[in-house]
């Protein structure tokens, strides 16, 4: 019996639920701050630039070959090509399984912060006091563990359900809402007194600071971003019409997604100066930075509940992409129950998170080439993993299955691809050369 693919109702139901993908702890949690780390501006500049030339090609890409496939990662490279690969999709698999693991971990932190927020357990004048909290509770070896084990819970549970109505319903009516708020929160941020300096921090690059560190973590944080390079946009265009425009989709996904990237940015780093924090604080900064912020505006503690509950639903959107990429290869390709699936690989995530939890705080001192476990996952899965599958996806696209994956943008010639010689060019020479050299100069 021929297994029946969920799809997804609209075009605009597609565009939401892969923006939901790729909005999510990327652009709120990491973005700020990588960006506080690496010289605001400059690291913005070169972000927006790698985001619009590698990758809104590597997406659209991803988006054709789930389409032409209709399977998971792995499937995909088998049915269309075979060889050596589908290597790449286990790649993905991979990836997914770290990814997900800390992803998750910091799930937890944003329900913990929601919680933490609604009981006014964070309001405080005394702004240091808040790095403190926050090093106390990450570095807590259970309360960590608990809001871990509840996010990894809530995202079986929705990927037990199969993506589609949940999804799609849920991704149409928060998506908006959480723009909204951001945007509301923003001009609370960017009026504090002192927060001009912040603004110029993020907004005036100054491009004698850029190093090849800087040029290698935003590229990594363009794949993590938006969820490229492991076969999660993949598996979503395996799910979308064959009527869908594909190339218009991937540009939607990747501009909301940099907008709510630069949105969190004027959002953090602007209260980041007024408050006299360090911009270099690290995975915390945002988690710092916001409790400050609601302190001092009014209604705070309802703003600041509302805003760590939307930003757990982007999470969640984003760990459900994640987790779908593991347990649609284990349906498709195993012919295990999806109940079963999601079970058991949300279970082993779980577990595969502990370490990351605890080496914030227990396990500080476990470090591999310097960087603790956390770190070391991260690193891994979005500066090497990543970059790595797209330069492969971009290869095949170009290269392999050229003339099928031209026939799905342009709905087999019924569609014009304007951008069709520069996308080719992009897939064949610059995205594969421009990543590898990332890589290579990062190392
Ligand atoms: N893009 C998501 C975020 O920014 C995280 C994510 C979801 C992801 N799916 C992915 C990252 C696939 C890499 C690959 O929060």
């Amino acid at each position: 019996m021929a297994i029946r693919r969920g799809h997804f109702k609209t075009r605009l139901g597609f565009i939401l639920a892969a923006a939901g993908s790729a909005v999510g702890l990327g652009n709120v949690w990491k973005f700020p701050w990588l960006a506080g780390e690496n010289g605001g501006a400059a690291f913005l500049v070169i972000y927006l630039v790698i985001a619009f030339t590698i990758g809104v090609s590597v997406m659209l890409a991803e988006f054709l070959i789930g389409r032409a496939a209709e399977r998971n990662p792995v499937g995909a490279f088998v049915r269309l090509k075979g060889g050596a690969w589908p290597i790449i999709g286990y790649m993905g698999v991979a990836a997914a399984f770290i990814i997900l693991s800390f992803y998750s971990v910091v799930g937890g932190w944003t329900i913990a912060y929601a919680v933490k927020t609604a009981t006014g357990l964070l309001e405080t004048p005394e702004t240091s006091a808040l790095g403190g909290l926050f090093a106390a509770f990450t570095a807590d070896a259970v309360e960590p563990l608990v809001y871990h084990a509840v996010f990894m819970a809530l995202t079986v549970g929705v990927v037990s359900r199969g993506v589609g109505a949940g999804i799609e319903r849920a991704c149409k009516v928060l998506m908006p809402v959480f723009f909204v708020l951001l945007v509301v929160l923003c001009i609370r941020s960017v009026t504090l007194p002192g927060a001009a300096a912040g603004l110029k921090f993020f907004l005036a690059p100054d491009f004698s600071k850029v190093t090849p560190g800087m040029v290698g973590a935003a590229l990594g944080q363009v794949f993590f971003s938006l969820s490229l390079g492991m076969g999660a946009m993949i598996t979503y265009g395996s799910y979308v019409s064959h009527k869908a425009n594909l190339p218009g989709a991937a540009l939607w996904v990747t501009s909301l997604d940099s907008v709510i990237a630069v949105l969190a940015g004027v959002l953090v780093l602007p209260a980041v100066f007024a408050f006299g924090l360090d911009p270099q604080a690290g995975p915390g900064l945002t988690f710092i930075t916001l409790p400050a912020v609601f302190s001092r505006m009014p209604l705070g503690g309802l703003f600041g509940t509302l805003f760590f509950l939307l930003l757990f639903i982007a999470a969640l959107t984003s760990a459900v992409s994640l987790l779908e990429v593991a347990v649609a290869y284990f349906v498709d390709e195993k012919g295990v129950g999806r109940i079963k699936a999601t079970l058991t690989v949300g279970a082993v995530i779980y577990l595969l998170g502990i370490p990351s939890s605890l080496s914030l705080g227990v396990w500080r001192d476990v470090t591999v080439a310097g960087k603790g476990i956390f770190d070391l996952m991260d690193y891994v899965a979005s500066n090497l993993l990543l970059p790595l599958g797209g330069i492969f996806i971009a290869l095949f696209a170009g290269w392999v299955v050229y003339p099928r994956v031209i026939d799905e943008a342009t709905g087999g010639g019924a569609r014009p691809f304007r951008w069709a010689p520069l996308w080719k060019v992009m897939c064949r020479f610059v995205a594969p050369a421009a990543v590898a050299w990332i890589l290579i100069a990062g190392l």
